[in-house]
């Protein structure tokens, strides 16, 4: 099993025909779906668990991403709702997601601990896979699905949202979108050597940032957006993936 999908918030149906797993790791246990596209096992992760039981910052980060090491996993896509600060990137817009600026506070940020008396570095050139975002813009045009373009991404602790000060200060940092989930499970999968691309659905606008929209209407964007951004994933993933035009499976710095 080469290639996955992470689903984030009102992103958990694998679809039909698909069949559960768990698989242990020394972080915990992990449930996916597996569903077979082509006579191949796709794997598929709900972040938030099944039924999105688990806010943000208890996710089982760790868990989630050697679960897909163990599973042979090397390409992953994942989508995550955002919120924009950017006034070109309007509610119901979808973002590839080229970089991030880490504003989380409490969570396992590592598997390189430290214990065995190295330090590890892992490079952040490349936080999301080059490859896996050049792919994504092309697949989405030949399915007609408009992307709005490339984004940094401000990932906060949650789960409370932003003040309008807060994002007022984001914004002037460089972000273009907000979230909660993308840190660390970027940098858990280059610890990996795992290719990993975000692209974020964009529900709502930021605190104080144009006019608020109840959260009614973000159920409603997510789930017309899911469904297409899953097909890209899987043409994507039909075409073929390799991981011979990036650098990360080879991020680790051992200094
Ligand atoms: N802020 C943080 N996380 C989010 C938002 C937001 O506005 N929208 C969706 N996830």
């Amino acid at each position: 099993m080469e290639k996955a999908i992470i689903g984030g918030t009102g992103v958990y149906d694998a679809g039909k025909g698909a069949y559960s797993k768990v698989i242990e790791t020394e972080y915990g246990k992990v449930e996916v779906d597996v569903l077979k596209l082509n006579g191949e096992e796709i794997v598929f992760l709900a972040r938030h668990g099944k039924g999105h039981s688990l806010p943000p910052h208890r996710i089982n980060y760790r868990a989630n991403m050697m679960a897909l090491k163990k599973l042979g996993v090397k390409c992953i896509y994942a989508t995550a709702a955002v919120g924009s600060c950017n006034e070109y990137y309007a509610p119901g817009d979808i973002v590839v997601i080229r970089d991030f600026i880490d504003f989380t506070k409490s969570r396992p940020v590592t598997f390189f601990e430290g214990e065995d008396g190295t330090v590890v570095h892992v490079d952040m050139k490349d936080p999301y896979c080059r490859n896996l975002r050049k792919r994504f813009y092309e697949a989405s045009s030949s399915q007609l699905l408009h992307i709005i373009g490339d984004a940094v991404y401000a990932c906060t602790e949650g789960p409370r949202f932003e003040t309008a000060a807060e994002i007022k200060m984001y914004r002037m940092l460089g972000a273009d979108v907000v979230g909660m989930t993308s840190v660390p499970e970027v940098v858990l999968a280059k610890e990996l050597g795992m290719c990993y691309a975000t692209v974020g659905i964009i529900t709502n606008w930021c605190t104080g940032f144009e006019k608020d929209m109840a959260i009614g209407n973000m159920q409603q964007i997510l789930e017309v957006s899911r469904y297409k951004v899953t097909e890209v994933f899987l043409q994507v993933f039909r075409e073929g993936l390799d991981q011979d035009n990036c650098n990360c499976n080879n991020s680790i710095l051992k200094l």
